[in-house]
């Protein structure tokens, strides 16, 4: 299809890379969908380059409560961009885990943000992240030892598990995707 493909913005913020690896499994269902991405990690120097971008995902993890604070600072920048392209936001957290957590007007992480914000985009999803204890520094392996004891999760350091339900990821892309067909 060449130069008619519509482009999306795909934007991952990702510590540990468990969002990465989401944003690329969007991608690849746009892609299918005819949908082009242009796949770009969240700074600073982040930019959208309209009319080429005709839409904005954003794949990023909740880190001690909070997004990447760059996430806020996109939004408040190019917020009347925004407001006219279709827009996704996918969230990763591991309270997301359990499925009931999901529904993007509980989520407290997600519906804060938005709050803060101020956004509204046109598809919101909660998804779950990983686990990853192995990788973690001290510091972090007992905060988020002592967060899993809270929500009766796993606290075994030595367990990795990886609680995304792709097909849940790749139902949120194709239902985005819809927006161009
Ligand atoms: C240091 C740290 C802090 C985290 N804080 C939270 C948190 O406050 N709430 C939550 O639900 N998940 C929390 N998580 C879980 C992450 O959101 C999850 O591991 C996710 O998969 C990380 O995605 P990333 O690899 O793209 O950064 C935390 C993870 C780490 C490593």
């Amino acid at each position: 299809m060449g130069d008619s493909q519509p482009t999306v913005l795909l934007v991952y913020g990702s510590r540990f890379g468990q969002s990465k690896k989401i944003a690329l499994a969007v991608g690849e269902v746009l892609q299918e969908r005819g949908v082009a991405v242009d796949v770009q990690e969240l700074s600073r120097q982040l930019q959208p380059d309209p009319p080429r971008h005709v839409g904005f995902a954003l794949v990023t993890s909740v880190r001690y409560g909070h997004f990447d604070p760059q996430a806020a600072r996109f939004i408040d920048r190019y917020r009347s961009w925004l407001e006219s392209v279709p827009t996704l936001l996918m969230t990763v957290s591991l309270t997301a885990r359990n499925p009931e957590k999901r529904d993007p007007t509980i989520h407290l992480y997600t519906r804060k943000f938005l709050a803060k914000t101020g956004w509204t985009p046109s598809h919101t999803e909660v998804v779950a992240g990983a686990l990853e204890y192995p990788r973690y520094n001290f510091f972090d392996r007992k905060a988020i030892q002592l967060i899993m004891h809270m929500t009766q999760g796993p606290t075994d350091p030595t367990v990795s598990i990886e609680y995304t339900d792709w097909d849940q990821v790749r139902q949120a892309a194709a239902d985005y995707a819809i927006a161009w067909q």
